[in-house]
């Protein structure tokens, strides 16, 4: 089988929330895993790939962790001011890839600060399956377990049809103009978004399930980082 062609990318990674589910002395992306930070980690998973153009990373604007990085001197990693909600931070970011120079039509990979462990060959999958696509995608895991939906009274209505139900991740890949522009439409006009492919949804636009690891994830609670130090603890 040939190797695929893979297109080149820019990275987008918002960095500027405070991790308040965590309830760390400091936002979650800062906190240690196996040596490093888990946003160098994250940030590590891009600037190993041969086709990157360069990074933008949205930071707190009193961030004081970021410049203490050795990632924070690499001349591919740039930084944007975080906004109010994530989607606010990924606005800030795409209008800083257009002042670096980015092209409308080229392709942005939006990834959580807080998905260290975002599988190379998962990066590679999500840009092969896309790489002609007209709208763009996301990784994506399918549900495992029953679900239930419930009722205002804790009580069981119905089992939802696990088939059709997938858990978004991230990288989210689509073209810059395209994002920049459901974005900015999306946030004038108060829709809650919570993650890219929202926005291109409520363009009118039906974005690609790609079918990711669901050891890429999110950390969200004390929990999914224990797990992943066990993990990684097993693998290294
Ligand atoms: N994020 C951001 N700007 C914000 C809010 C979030 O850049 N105003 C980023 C976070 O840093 C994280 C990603 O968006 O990398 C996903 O958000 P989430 O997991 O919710 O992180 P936090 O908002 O930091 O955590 P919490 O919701 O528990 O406070
Ligand atoms: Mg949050």
């Amino acid at each position: 089988m040939n190797t695929p062609v893979l297109p080149p990318f820019w990275a987008l990674v918002p960095a500027a929330g405070v991790g308040s589910r965590m309830r760390a002395e400091r936002p979650k992306q800062y906190l240690e895993l196996g040596g490093k930070c888990i946003l160098e980690h994250t940030l590590g998973c891009f600037l190993d790939h041969p086709q990157l153009r360069g990074i933008v990373v949205s930071l707190a604007v009193d961030d004081p962790f970021w410049p203490t990085l050795a990632c924070a001197n690499d001349p591919r990693v740039l930084r944007a001011d975080g906004g109010r909600e994530r989607a606010d931070s990924v606005l800030n970011g795409l209008l800083r890839l257009t002042e670096l120079g980015a092209d409308e039509q080229d392709w942005v990979l939006v990834h959580d600060a807080a998905r260290p462990n975002l599988a190379q060959s998962d990066l590679d999958l999500l840009l092969a399956e896309l790489a002609d696509d007209p709208v763009g995608g996301l990784l994506a895991v399918p549900a495992r377990d029953t679900l239930k939906r419930a009722g205002a009274d804790g009580r069981v209505r119905e089992t939802v049809d696990r088939s059709v139900i997938w858990q978004a991740y991230t990288p989210q890949m689509f073209r810059l103009g395209m994002l920049h522009r459901a974005l900015a439409e999306a946030l004038v006009s108060d829709v809650s978004i919570t993650d890219e492919a929202s926005a291109i949804e409520w363009a009118g636009q039906s974005p690609r399930l790609i079918e990711g690891r669901a050891d890429n994830l999110k950390v969200t609670r004390p929990e999914d980082l224990h797990y992943l130090e066990r993990l990684w603890r097993g693998r290294h």
